[in-house]
């Protein structure tokens, strides 16, 4: 899996290209990511967190994983492009070799970034070491610097840049296969607060890494709300992974509101006026009509919209067209 993943990023590098790794809230947007990535004719790196795992199994983060990995594995069946999960914003070590050991993503990330350099350092070189000894099919992602706003469990309240020259010595310390750094963008919906987005930024960090002979792809978090000509400059300076999360809750929520808004007076009986409460309640005496409300259609136009939306972040990121 992982070793796939790899040429995509290969790829990235070399035409100067994006994935976008998309997080996966619940299956109308799994179904939805997977039509649109297939409409754009572009591999689709998915990404789960710990708290998606634990939602998935009903508060057990590792059935939720398993229950995930298949349904994943059966859809993409259906589907002509490549499909890749990553393990997003990962802390427990433990879920991480449960992870490598089920063989289920292509990719994890270990976040220790909210650690001292120190100890981040320490902590990502352990989970790269544990992919080598187990010789898992995995790629590691892993972070320097701290980027702002909610993101699963973690908060972090203020955000520091990464550091080009710093950046050299995590990558060469830690062994990590892919670098998250941090240029000014924002978890959540709290985007540009008290930031700058410092494009330049990851020019500096891919050339000094470059002087060092490391080719290490650089991935964007926090990237819903970056404009299109400023992630085209982020592209071209050695972003390859581009992680979205808030815009599909945002397209999920504005979908559902809608449908159910326009939906919502459809299945109280018309004689509910007139009889009062207890006919309201005797469900005998309701005229439901399917056609009108119905929340699978709800659910399908949520897939529709989150299509629409990956086909075209897909575009923008430029990964279109290269599954
Ligand atoms: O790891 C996930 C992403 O960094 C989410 O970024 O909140 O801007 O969508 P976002
Ligand atoms: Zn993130």
């Amino acid at each position: 899996r992982g070793s796939e993943l790899e040429s995509v990023y290969q790829n990235a590098l070399s035409d100067g290209f994006g994935l976008v790794a998309s997080n996966i809230a619940e299956p109308n947007v799994l179904i939805g990511l997977m039509e649109g990535a297939s409409r754009a004719e572009s591999d689709l790196l998915l990404q789960a967190s710990a708290g998606a795992c634990r939602f998935a199994g009903n508060g057990d983060a590792e059935a939720g994983l398993n229950a995930l990995g298949a349904y994943i594995d059966a859809l993409a069946e259906g589907f002509d492009i490549g499909v890749f999960l990553n393990m997003d914003h990962q802390t427990d070590t433990e879920f991480i070799e449960f992870q490598m050991d089920e063989e289920i993503p292509s990719s994890v990330m270990i976040d220790a970034s909210s650690e001292s350099f120190e100890e981040n350092v320490k902590i990502s070189r352990e989970v790269v070491r544990m992919a080598t000894e187990k010789d898992a099919d995995v790629l590691i992602e892993a972070e320097l610097g701290q980027i702002k706003g909610a993101e699963d469990d973690l908060e972090v309240d203020n955000a520091f840049y990464t550091d080009p020259e710093q950046a050299v010595e995590f990558v060469d310390r830690t062994g990590c296969d892919l670098l998250a750094i941090s240029v000014g963008t924002q978890h959540g919906v709290a985007k540009g607060k008290d930031l700058e987005l410092r494009p330049d930024l990851a020019g500096e960090i891919r050339q000094t890494l470059r002087d060092h002979g490391l080719d290490t792809p650089l991935v964007l978090h926090g990237s819903s709300g970056v404009q299109p000509d400023q992630l085209r400059t982020m592209l071209r300076h050695g972003i390859c992974k581009v992680n979205k999360d808030t815009r599909y809750q945002y397209e999920y929520t504005r979908t559902a509101m809608e449908y159910y808004e326009r939906h919502r007076n459809s299945i109280v009986p018309p004689d509910a006026d007139r009889d009062g409460r207890d006919t309201f309640f005797n469900e005998t005496a309701w005229t439901p009509n399917k056609d009108h409300f119905d929340p699978r259609v709800g659910g399908r136009q949520i897939r529709e919209r989150i299509a629409e939306v990956h086909a075209q972040l897909a575009a923008v990121s430029g990964s279109a067209g290269r599954s």
